[in-house]
Parts: C-alpha cells; structure tokens; sequence
C-alpha cells in the first residue's frame, strides 16, 4: 500500500461520514467530549475506536507497547492528566489482548534493542508473579501474564496522583481492566472495575486470590 491510498481512503470515508451525517465534522471541529480515556497495547491489530465502535470525539487515546502505565512516564501521565482533570473523562479503559508480543517478551530473554528497556517492565510483573507463572502450563503462560499485565496496570493506574487527586475531590472516575482476543475478535471483562481505592485494595487481592486458586485447581485436575 503506499501513502496515497490513504489520502484515497480518507477522502472516501469523509464522504461516507457527511452521507450520514452533513454536520458530522462542524459538530466535531468546537469541542471534544470524550466520556473514555484509553490506554491499550500499539499492535496494528487493536484499534480503540473501530473494536469499541466508539466514533471521533468518543474516546481520548495512549497506546504504547503492552499497555504500560508507568509511574515515570511523562506521555502516558500527561495524557492521564489531561484526560483526568481538563476532559473529565468517566473511565479509564487499560486493554490489553492476548498474542501480545511485548508481553511475550517478558517471558523470553530475546533482545529486540532500545524496546528491552521498555519492556523491562513487563519482566517485572513476570517476576512478581513467577510462582504463579511457574506453576502453570508452558501453552498458558502467555495469556495469563497478558491478563495479570492488565489487572497490573490498572492498579498502576489507580496509584497515579492523577487518579488519586480525583477520587480524593470525589470526582466520579472509575478505572477497568478488559482484553482483546485478536483471534476472535471480543473485548473479555476482567471484572476490574474500580471506582476507589478501598475496591482497588479488595478486587486486586480477590483476583491474586484467584490466581493461586487456579493454581490448586490444575494441581488436583
Ligand atoms: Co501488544
């Protein structure tokens, strides 16, 4: 494809859009009112707007690789900021999916270059979690730590000052764990849904529970 089929495409779509809707872009051009903040994985293969059917002006979006919330990370901060306290977002949507490849990478010591330094976060919650991931089926590992990687950085998330201050002023903000399946297609509920820190301390314990749970499970199967 070269990079004038885009401008192909787009004049396209833009016709599509004033088809069904002639004020669509002039309602757009004034303002932007997002009720969601998303912060999901770069991959090509999971795009906020079209898996959502979210439409421009629906939903505010940070991608990086494996949907990181790191606490030193000046991009994804301001985007949660600005997300946070000018926009008023509802929600913040954390998505990951499985097939991740830079989750896969913090179960692999396969150097990729400058990206190792990156993931090396991901290596962390690896180990974290290893007596969970060393318990469980080789052919498992991978989308479990897609998951725990999500449930991770909902509660990194959580933590931020941002989020912090705004459940603090007792602005309405609630914070969710999802994943995308690439093979089918879904959006799976993590059941991380947090509207506050106390939820915060009792879903993540549940679902730490949960883990080693179905751990005695695949022992005694
Ligand atoms: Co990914």
């Amino acid at each position: 494809m070269y990079v004038e089929e885009l401008f192909e495409n787009n004049k396209e779509w833009v016709k599509q859009v004033l088809n069904s809707d002639p004020n669509f872009f002039a309602k757009l051009a004034n303002q932007q009112s997002p009720k969601f903040l998303w912060i999901g994985c770069s991959d090509s293969r999971v795009p906020a707007n079209q898996i959502t059917g979210l439409a421009p002006g629906e939903v505010f979006v940070h991608r990086n690789i494996a949907n990181l919330m790191v606490h030193t990370d000046l991009n994804a901060l301001s985007v949660l900021q600005f997300a946070v306290d000018i926009l008023q977002v509802e929600h913040v949507i954390v998505c990951g999916h499985y097939g991740c490849s830079g989750v896969l990478a913090g179960l692999t010591n396969k150097r990729l270059g400058l990206v190792d330094v990156w993931l090396r976060h991901l290596k962390d919650v690896a180990y974290q979690h290893s007596t969970y991931l060393g318990s469980i089926h080789q052919s498992q590992k991978h989308d479990r730590l897609c998951e725990i990687n999500v449930v991770e950085q909902v509660k990194n998330t959580c933590h931020t000052n941002v989020v912090q201050d705004a459940w603090a002023r007792g602005q309405k903000l609630s914070i969710h764990g999802i994943i995308y399946g690439i093979h089918d297609g879904l959006l799976r509920d993590l059941n991380m849904h947090i509207n506050n820190e106390e939820e915060l301390q009792t879903k993540y314990n549940q679902y730490i529970q949960s883990l080693s749970n179905s751990d005695t499970e695949t022992e005694t199967a």
